[in-house]
């Protein structure tokens, strides 16, 4: 997969996306990351990218132009107009379905805005999505397109050590995670739940489902209420 991040700051993007397991899938070649400066499409002597609102109102404007631009240099006419996203807080929030559905495509293009926004004729003319990562705003779309580009790049086939365990993450199924332990089996006197010891893989698959209900019902309400529990379900929150 091929991921484009538009920014006025593409060292900050490369950097973040340099690290750790996002570093080890792009130098492997199971992710290419691609961060192109909407600055060297300013197309002005000043390399200004911004300008005011019209009809008034505070900050500065993101130009079509410098956009437009940058975007259609990261494809040939012969090519096809990849999947672009702009990173906003007026967007459809993010969730694991949509971020597994992204994993599925050969390339997306993520948008960061800065200022007050973008022109509205660049959105209207070029952007397939636009996408939230929550309900605050930040300074800038960089952050957000990293969040993104992240979830998206664990998703891809290899990049996690074992592709299985990503089933029982929060998210992945509708569910919270249930804890997790390790040594030592005694912690300022906390001990390990018995099951997790005892080496039965059926009650410790019960005991996990167990939590995940739990945790679930008690601090996402919202998302319990979807769950399709089954009867060993309702069993196991019975008991
Ligand atoms: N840009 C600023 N705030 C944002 C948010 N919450 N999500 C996506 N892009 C943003």
């Amino acid at each position: 997969m091929r991921i484009d991040i538009m920014t006025l700051f593409p060292e900050m993007c490369d950097t973040v996306m340099s690290e750790s397991i996002i570093g080890r899938a792009r130098k492997s070649g199971k992710v290419e990351i691609v961060c192109t400066n909407i600055r060297d499409f300013a197309g002005n002597k000043h390399n200004k990218v911004d300008d005011m609102p019209y009809g008034g109102g505070m900050g500065m404007i993101m130009a079509a132009d410098p956009i437009y631009n940058c975007y259609k240099s990261l494809f040939s006419e012969n090519e096809p107009k990849p999947h672009l996203i702009y990173m906003s807080p007026k967007g459809k929030t993010l969730t694991q379905q949509r971020v597994v559905e992204l994993s599925k495509l050969d390339r997306i293009v993520l948008l960061c805005g800065h200022y007050e926004g973008i022109d509205e004729r660049v959105i209207e003319e070029i952007v397939d999505e636009e996408v939230s990562i929550g309900d605050y705003v930040l300074t800038g779309g960089e952050l957000p397109a990293l969040c993104l580009a992240d979830a998206v790049c664990r998703m891809l086939p290899g990049v996690l050590s074992d592709d299985l365990c990503f089933e029982e993450e929060s998210h992945f199924a509708g569910l919270l995670e249930h804890p997790q332990y390790t040594r030592p089996a005694v912690w300022h006197e906390k001990t390990v739940p018995e099951t997790l010891l005892s080496g039965n893989h059926a009650e410790i698959a019960k005991w996990k489902r167990k939590q995940s209900l739990i945790i679930t019902k008690q601090r996402r309400p919202e998302m319990f209420e979807k769950i399709k529990l089954d009867k060993n379900d309702i069993k196991l929150l019975d008991g």
